[in-house]
């Protein structure tokens, strides 16, 4: 990715909001496999220091920044071992072994310390959390360099979803769908998947995050897919929801509803709306046309008022998206958590801003957790229309998920081209 770092570092520390504190951001050590092995699981540098660095492979790497000297970078030093088996380079920075007298120079400052715990230094809790909050808030508007990988991205991700339309049929497995899916993004540019590919068949479409199996869909399943491409750690993150073979007219009903609600959530993705409004929004729409279905009964908002929309709609209507699959999701500086428990699953709760870059993913499933527990049965006996719910067990779910960049009017839809239809394309 084409990053000047030190202009982006120069960007970022006046919204630190330090005064005289050291600020540390450690990349992290290499983990090792569980077994007694000399193999190591795949390194993921910290990403609140990947976006200060842009250095992937800097395991035990610090970034540090005091007010009165500037940003300096210290990396490890490349052993003749790393080189002879990794084929590694020494990269630039300041060899890690003169941190300690670095920071010894400071001795007796505040110290606010991200990303990884850098061993032995002991941190302010409390002006961590406060830097972090803001440090989060300066990262979430997207720069022009970001945005051009997740187009990138998002075009790899296309391909991949245009090579398996022909596949959406019944006796697809999900394995294959996977294995097909994933190839293409890699024949596009993509290093790997933004996340473990979610796909689901029938009953499994309800299974947020499950991993793709041997099982094989029949003929009128729905076929869930949550996938998306990576490149140098920036993802796309996008579901689509298919038929194998034809639909009933219930599912194509909640298909369009699902669809429906993902129009005007999209729609209201504009510069100083409220995120938890269009959460709540997308919740009024859902169960709308779920009451239009004759599956819940009464309002929709005193239904959601009840909380009886977790029955069906039971996460959050997205997220940020970049650097990640939650990128710098969170909380508005200076709010706490909403402790309502809809909301327990609400991964961000903030105004929304042009440069941001979102997900919307409303979406309706039959959860037999959720449905047969007689707590809830109980509790929403007079909400729903059980014996129509319990026909639906096994049916799955549908979700349609976008990525958004948020502009001054209308947002763009970075996902638009990848086929959106009950009907593979
Ligand atoms: N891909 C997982 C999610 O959307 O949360
Ligand atoms: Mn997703
Ligand atoms: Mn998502």
């Amino acid at each position: 990715m084409n990053v000047d770092y030190v202009a982006r570092r120069a960007r970022i520390a006046p919204a630190l909001g330090l005064t005289d504190e050291i600020f540390l951001v450690g990349a992290g050590d290499p983990l090792a496999k569980p077994e007694i092995s000399d193999a190591m699981l795949p390194f993921i540098a910290h990403q609140e220091y990947y976006y200060l660095t842009g250095l992937a492979d800097a395991s035990g790497g610090i970034i540090a920044y005091d007010p009165a000297s500037g940003w300096i970078s210290f990396v490890p030093t490349v052993t003749e071992t790393e080189q002879i088996w990794e084929g590694r380079q020494q990269l630039p920075g300041e060899p890690l072994a003169k941190f300690p007298a670095w920071l010894g120079a400071r001795a007796g400052r505040r110290v606010v310390m991200l990303g990884a715990p850098v061993a032995g230094v002991r941190s302010d809790a409390a002006r961590t959390a406060a830097v972090r909050a803001a440090y989060q808030h300066a990262r979430r508007p997207k720069e022009l360099a970001e945005i051009n990988l997740m187009r990138r991205c998002a075009s790899a991700t296309t391909a991949g979803y245009a090579a398996i339309q022909s596949l959406l049929r019944p006796g697809v497995s999900e394995r294959r769908l996977q294995i097909e899916l994933e190839a293409e993004y890699f024949r596009h540019g993509a290093q790997v998947t933004g996340y473990d590919s979610i796909i689901g068949s029938g009953p499994n479409a309800a299974v947020f995050h499950g991993a793709p199996s041997a099982r094989v869909a029949q003929a009128g399943e729905f076929i869930l897919i949550d996938s998306g491409a990576q490149l140098d750690r920036y993802v796309i993150d996008v579901t689509r929801t298919y038929i194998a073979g034809e639909p009933s007219a219930f599912q194509r009903d909640l298909y369009q509803n699902v669809l429906n609600a993902e129009w005007r959530a999209i729609d209201r993705c504009r510069p100083g709306a409220e995120w938890r409004d269009i959460h709540f929004g997308a919740a009024v729409d859902l169960i709308d046309g779920l009451i239009t279905m004759g599956l819940m009964k009464g309002s929709a908002t005193s239904l959601i008022e009840q909380e009886a929309h977790m029955l069906f709609f039971p996460h959050g209507i997205g997220h940020m998206l970049g650097l990640g699959v939650r990128d710098a999701s969170g909380l508005e500086p200076g709010r706490t958590k909403d402790p309502r428990p809809c909301l327990a699953s609400l991964r961000q709760d903030l105004i929304v801003r042009a440069g941001y870059i979102v997900t919307i993913e409303p979406g309706l499933y039959f959860i037999p957790a959720l449905l047969n527990d007689p707590v809830r049965r109980k509790k929403y006996r007079d909400c729903v229309n059980w014996p129509l719910a319990d026909k639906c067990l096994g049916l799955g779910g549908v979700r349609l998920e976008d990525n958004l960049l948020i502009t001054a009017t209308a947002p763009e839809n970075l996902t638009a081209a990848i086929p959106k239809t009950l009907i593979p394309a």
